[in-house]
């Protein structure tokens, strides 16, 4: 299988990449299309630079030459399948400035889809990823994939925008379009600026956990490998125009999340920081994953299990975050201006 992979150099696409190659070995080409924003790293795939299966490009997914280029493929053969991980992803970003993420997370799926079409009937997948927050927040109960959308914040209504531009193409000219829509990933090489990399170094390192509003914010929690294995499951066993959810069956408060993080890195309760909460704050996301588990795919790994493995990875793996966290400028800033008055 030839696989254009965007976003390969961020966390789940990175994963999604090794999986694959653990997975198929050379019977796998793939092409990283990544812009190499703040969140993007190239290095956490360097074990690959250099094979002859394993391409690396960069370039943006809204801009149309980067796009033609990268459906060359490995070998100028083409691609069979697509997975668009790219994205503009964090919701506290989108709160202080949105347009990037329209021009990524909508206006470049446009651009990746009208290259799908060019390159119809030879295409096999266009997966989109999209994401359980364009469902918006549910008190009780869980979402199905008929639920209509209600993002409520800028980075979610981006997601919805290209997850309906990704079903209107497979709608008005029958390109192979798959959606999924995943819970809450966690794992190794998540940028620090999520929730859990964010509070394990910053336990790590006795900092403060800046735990939004009252801490009872629930999140379905979903490890990246699942995530990946589902994603690869849908490839082969999906149906076209179709939407699934993908979720862990995690479902845990913020607190929850907290507390186990002090405990696996040994840590008091005291370096808990209450701050004010984030506007729009969406209390709850959960998902009903009956349509996924009807075609025979569910998460398997167990939560607590992965999650004290993830701890571990982050203490063994200093240099990559601290990488991040102490010598980029640009994450210095962010941490500032989000954190630093609240
Ligand atoms: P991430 O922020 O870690 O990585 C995003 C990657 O996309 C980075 O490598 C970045 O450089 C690249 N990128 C950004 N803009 C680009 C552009 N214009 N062109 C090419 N590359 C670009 O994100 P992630 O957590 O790995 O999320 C990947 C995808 O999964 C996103 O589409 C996200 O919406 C979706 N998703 C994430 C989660 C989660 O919990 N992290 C859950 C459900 C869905
Ligand atoms: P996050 O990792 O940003 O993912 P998302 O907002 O996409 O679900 O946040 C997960 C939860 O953790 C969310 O309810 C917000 C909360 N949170 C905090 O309490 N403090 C933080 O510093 C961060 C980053 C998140």
């Amino acid at each position: 299988m030839r696989y254009l992979v965007t976003g390969g150099a961020g966390f789940i696409g990175s994963n999604f990449i090794r999986y694959i190659f653990k997975k198929y070995g050379a019977d796998a080409q793939v092409v990283n299309l990544d812009k190499l924003t703040y969140a993007g790293i190239r290095e956490n795939l360097a074990e690959y630079e250099g094979q002859k299966n394993y391409r690396f490009l960069q370039g943006d997914i809204a801009k149309i030459d980067d796009v033609v280029e990268a459906y060359k493929g490995v070998d100028g053969s083409g691609v069979d399948v697509v997975v668009n991980f790219a994205a503009e992803t964090h919701v506290d970003r989108s709160l202080m400035e949105a347009g990037t993420f329209i021009e990524t997370d909508v206006h470049g799926v446009l651009v990746l889809l009208e290259e799908a079409r060019k390159h119809a009937p030879k295409l096999k997948r266009f997966i989109q990823v999209s994401t359980d927050e364009v469902y918006g927040s549910i008190e009780s109960g869980s979402f199905r994939e008929s639920d209509p959308l209600n993002p409520r914040n800028p980075y979610s209504a981006s997601k919805a925008g290209g997850d309906r531009m990704a079903y209107a193409y497979a709608q008005t000219y029958g390109l192979p379009v798959i959606i999924t829509r995943a819970s809450n990933n966690f794992g190794p090489w998540q940028y620090p600026e999520k929730l859990i990399p964010l509070f394990v170094t910053n336990a790590i390192d006795d900092l403060p956990l800046p735990l939004y509003g009252d801490g009872k914010n629930v999140r379905d929690w979903l490890f990246v490998d699942d995530h990946c294995a589902g994603i690869d499951f849908l490839i082969e066993r999906g149906e076209n125009s179709e939407t699934y959810n993908i979720g862990g069956g995690n479902e845990r408060e913020n607190r929850e999340i907290t507390a186990r993080i002090l405990e696996l890195t040994g840590k008091p309760e005291s370096l808990i920081k209450r701050v004010a909460d984030r506007q729009g704050h969406d209390r709850r996301y959960s998902l009903n994953t009956d349509k996924l588990a009807a075609l025979g795919f569910r998460a398997e790994t167990d939560f607590d299990e992965a999650l004290e493995r993830t701890v571990q990875w982050y203490v063994k793996n200093e240099p990559w975050w601290r990488a991040i966290k102490e010598r980029s400028a640009e994450f210095k800033a962010y941490y500032d201006k989000q954190y630093g008055k609240r």
